[in-house]
């Protein structure tokens, strides 16, 4: 899970791996060996032991750069695993390959093997008496598995800003993509209702724009409030060892700062950064707020510091700028914004949002990065080389990759987690829905309307956690799993070879994946539906009657 390219059983016998294990790779693959060590001395208990190429071993590393044009993939992640005469070989296409074959040994692996401590050595090395002969031997099925990613941006997004999640919670998210084989890690950072990014030229952004007085309680609808303070940020620190993190898993964190709407939190921080000068409080319900940032240079100069703050922390090469839902209420009453779009000859006030995305992109282009934005950007004149995100539909991904640009497809009809699986009362609370496993299943990530020749132009797609109504990590989980599993097949998995895609033919193969979910600890929704834990409608059934729901 996701399904490979290719995987043939080989005659033979099985192979047997036992501690101490040996592991073979060159020094190149330092980063995947190490991790390989950890996690198998984790779930194993045995010793694992790295040496150099050529060293006898149970197991070989290796690189073979033509690897990627053997298995006829496009983008970085090759790899080929064979299982055969008493030996464990991956071969990788470069450490990314080598990654993801390693990925795919753990699930042929007991899912046992997949816990932070080891339960099967403990079984075995116990004085109970049914010690199996040979202590901790695990046998694996000759087999040969040859594999590439279909596309090569494969992202999980979380909005860390609606509910703050805790730094622990961004590293079990990166492991979870990361056995997934999703190698994009896309935090929403700021919003109307929380800054989460230690900024140290301004630090009232989080000291002031981190915290807000209370959330709603039910249904934005609703319009009730609890009395709870909520917040939480980052320190650079935090998300530097969040991107390290991920670096070892093959994962680029893009940062997202949303502007210049999504930015109460920002101007309750700084009030001259929005249109009245007076304060402002971060925001406390939500939706999308008319306060906006005014067009002046010194807010512009404002978020340079912030853009050249944040790419110091994220080496990854994108930077996403939001650039969604942005009223210009604001900016029609704005004398400076009246100016600019006078002497730039505007007719729509929604082109000045162009225009300071365009007065941003010089910040980001100085760091080498590129620009990524929602697919308002298109309507507003987005810079040439922005990568557009179609979140509202197919259309934008379309029109982006139709007029050159490069697209990342999230439409939220099928990517949006935080939208319900079905419509029942049991589910927990959320913004609407439904989203069936199902569904995402079935998501192909080129939309029919884009011309043969800008097939190209699509860097894959992402699926996005809004959190609105998501305020822990255990009901992030429920959100992402199992659909998780549905949308990394999607995205790593070629439609050709797998069959046009049968969610009859995957159900069962995502059941058994359910276990090893299990046996790392994952709070997913059962197949079935939410368990008495997760289901909002659950009451102790009484002593005799109707069986709970
Ligand atoms: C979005 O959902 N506003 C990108």
């Amino acid at each position: 899970m996701p399904a490979p390219s290719s995987l043939r059983s080989l005659p033979g016998a099985p192979v047997a791996l036992a501690g101490p294990l040996v592991v073979s790779a060159p020094a190149a693959l330092g980063r995947e060996s190490r991790w390989l060590r950890r996690v198998l001395e984790a779930g194993t208990g045995w010793r694992v032991d790295v040496v150099a190429p050529s060293t006898p071993a149970d197991v070989v590393l290796e690189t073979d750069p033509s690897l990627r044009r053997a298995a006829g993939a496009a983008v970085e992640g090759a790899y080929r695993l064979v299982v055969a005469d008493g030996v464990v070989r991956v071969t990788g296409d470069g450490g990314a390959g080598v990654f993801y074959g390693l990925q795919t040994l753990r699930q042929l692996l007991p899912d046992e093997t997949l816990r932070r401590a080891p339960v099967l050595a403990a079984a075995q090395g116990s004085s109970a008496g049914r010690v199996r002969r040979r202590t901790g031997a695990l046998r694996i099925e000759p087999v040969a598995v040859v594999d590439a990613p279909q596309f090569a941006w494969r992202g999980v997004h979380l909005d860390v800003s609606r509910h703050f999640m805790p730094k622990s919670f961004l590293f079990d998210l990166v492991d979870l993509a990361a056995f997934h084989k999703l190698n994009v890690l896309h935090l929403h950072l700021t919003d109307d209702q929380g800054w989460r990014v230690e900024i140290e030229r301004y630090p009232r952004l989080v000291e002031v724009g981190a915290w807000r007085r209370r959330s709603p309680l039910g249904h934005a609808r609703e319009r009730r409030f609890d009395r709870e303070p909520h917040g939480g940020y980052y320190t650079k620190d935090d998300l530097r060892e969040v991107v390290a993190f991920a670096a070892e898993r093959h994962v680029v964190v893009v940062p997202e700062i949303d502007m210049p709407g999504h930015v109460v939190a920002a101007i309750a921080a700084y009030p001259e950064l929005g249109h009245s000068g007076r304060p402002i409080e971060v925001g406390t319900r939500w939706g999308v707020y008319r306060h906006v940032l005014n067009l002046e240079p010194s807010t512009i100069r404002f978020f340079h510091d912030v853009v050249h703050e944040v790419c110091e922390i994220f080496p990854g090469p994108y930077f996403h700028i939001g650039g969604d839902e942005c009223p210009t209420v604001e900016w029609r009453r704005s004398e400076r914004a009246r100016a600019i779009m006078a002497a730039e000859g505007f007719d729509d006030p929604r082109r000045l949002q162009g225009w300071f995305s365009a007065q941003i992109a010089p910040a980001i282009a100085s760091h080498g990065k590129r620009l990524v934005g929602w697919d308002e950007i298109l309507e507003a004149g987005a810079p040439e080389d922005a990568v557009v995100m179609s979140w509202r539909g197919l259309e934008g991904g379309v029109t982006a990759a139709s007029r050159g640009h490069d697209v990342v497809m999230v439409p939220e009809e099928w990517l949006y987690f935080d939208w319900s699986y079905a419509d029942d009362p049991a589910e927990p609370l959320a913004i609407r829905g439904p989203t069936p496993v199902e569904k995402v299943y079935g998501f192909d990530p080129v939309p029919a309307g884009i011309p043969d020749d800008r097939r190209d132009r699509v860097l894959g797609a992402q699926c996005q956690l809004w959190t609105e109504y998501v305020k822990t990590p255990e009901r992030a989980e429920y959100q992402y799993f199992p659909r998780l599993c549905a949308f990394a097949e999607a995205v790593w998995s070629q439609p050709t070879l797998t069959g046009a895609r049968s969610y009859p033919m995957f159900e069962p193969r995502l059941s058994r994946h359910l276990r090893r979910l299990a046996a790392l600890g994952v709070n997913y929704r059962p197949l079935e539906g939410p368990t008495p834990g997760q289901s909002r409608t659950w009451r102790r059934p009484p002593a005799r009657g109707a069986p709970p729901r």
